[in-house]
């Protein structure tokens, strides 16, 4: 196994004056990148910290618990990025200002968002289709804050709008210290496959850093997905759900469920002391679903661990999975 936290004297990139040491990163999630999670990926060698994007809106008006949730991290999680999104300029600089006291290394501007409510009122993905503004919004970031301020696009608004090239001009020539790319439109949403090609565009064009993103699902990914396009770094979303080894450059089917379900557990327990023990139990239910997904046979268990009430409940059950499968196994060698 590699070792991938390992200190090594030379960083793999760095975001302006951030040193990065490593190049596979656990993407922001709603709903997934919270505090457990994250610093779980970090520990096993994503090299950076991504939260959950964050809504200015939310937060100018008196954050409520649960966007402060989303602003806490740990120390062993640097470097931080706070992610937000807005398509204000003036509440996204006033936001920044008041989240860089919150200590996080880099502050990074969510352009990607495809979600209706969020790209159809300019925010997200909504802003591509105003390069103009990304640039005045990345220059008044960079002035206002003293960390760096980065930003995550996708390739535009749709396929007659591929204006990615011009986004990150509009960013780079602003200030901005580093761009993550997830290759598909807004139109596309999660459909279709990832264009790589048009991140190895962006490789070529940009003077900074680039984070690839779009469909790494196994190590092998990460490796091609480095080669192809050139990238300093890759982001890993929708392929580390459930699958935190893939930060050791270790696929699903290597970790055996014994494995797993130690995960599992610990996993919980980092919720249950962030959450509480009762919201933890509905929260790590669409995390068992994802960390059981490649397993046939577990029909009744699966239904029953996506429903967990205690955990009591779920030793037992996570027991009795393990017992069920290595009998498989067994009767299979
Ligand atoms: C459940 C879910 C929540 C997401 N939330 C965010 C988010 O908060 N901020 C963001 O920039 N992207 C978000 N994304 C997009 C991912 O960061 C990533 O760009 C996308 O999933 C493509 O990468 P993948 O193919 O590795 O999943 C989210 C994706 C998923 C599946």
């Amino acid at each position: 196994m590699l070792m991938l936290d390992s200190p090594r004297k030379e960083p793999h990139f760095k975001v302006r004056d951030v040193p990065v040491y490593g190049n596979a990163v656990l993407s922001p999630m709603a709903g997934f990148s919270d505090l457990p999670y994250r610093s779980l990926c970090r520990h096993y060698g994503s090299a950076m910290s991504y939260t959950e994007f964050v809504s200015v809106i939310a937060f100018l008006a008196g954050p409520n618990r649960k966007t402060l949730r989303m602003l806490e991290y740990l120390p062993s999680e640097r470097p931080v990025v706070f992610q937000i999104f807005d398509s204000d300029e003036d509440r996204i600089v006033e936001a920044a200002r008041r989240l860089e006291e919150m200590g996080p290394d880099i502050i990074d501007l969510n352009m990607g968002c495809s979600v209706r409510k969020v790209s159809g009122r300019g925010a997200g993905a909504g802003l591509l289709r105003d390069p103009g503004k990304i640039g005045r919004i990345f220059a008044r970031l960079s002035k206002a804050v003293r960390v760096p301020v980065t930003g995550k696009i996708r390739l535009g608004w749709d396929a007659d709008s591929l204006n990615y090239l011009e986004v990150v001009r509009a960013m780079q020539d602003n200030g901005a210290s580093l761009v993550a790319v997830h290759g598909r439109t807004k139109q596309q949403g999660y459909q279709g496959e990832a264009d790589w090609d048009a991140i190895a565009r962006v490789v070529e064009a940009a003077r900074i850093p680039v984070i690839g993103n779009g469909d790494v699902r196994t190590p092998g990914d990460i490796q091609r997905l480095k080669r192809r396009t050139g990238c300093q770094a890759v982001m890993i979303g929708r392929g580390a759900i459930g699958h935190p080894w893939i930060f050791q450059r270790r696929s699903r089917a290597e970790i055996p469920f014994n494995d797993k379900a130690v995960f599992i557990r610990r996993h919980f327990d980092r919720m249950a002391s962030f959450y509480g023990p009762s919201t933890a139990l509905i929260l790590i239910r669409k995390h068992i679903a994802r960390y059981l997904k490649d397993y046939s046979g577990i029909k009744d268990l699966h239904r029953r661990l996506v429903q967990v009430e205690s955990a009591e409940q779920l030793d037992d059950l996570l027991e009795q999975v393990t017992a069920r499968l290595s009998s498989r196994s067994c009767q299979a060698a």
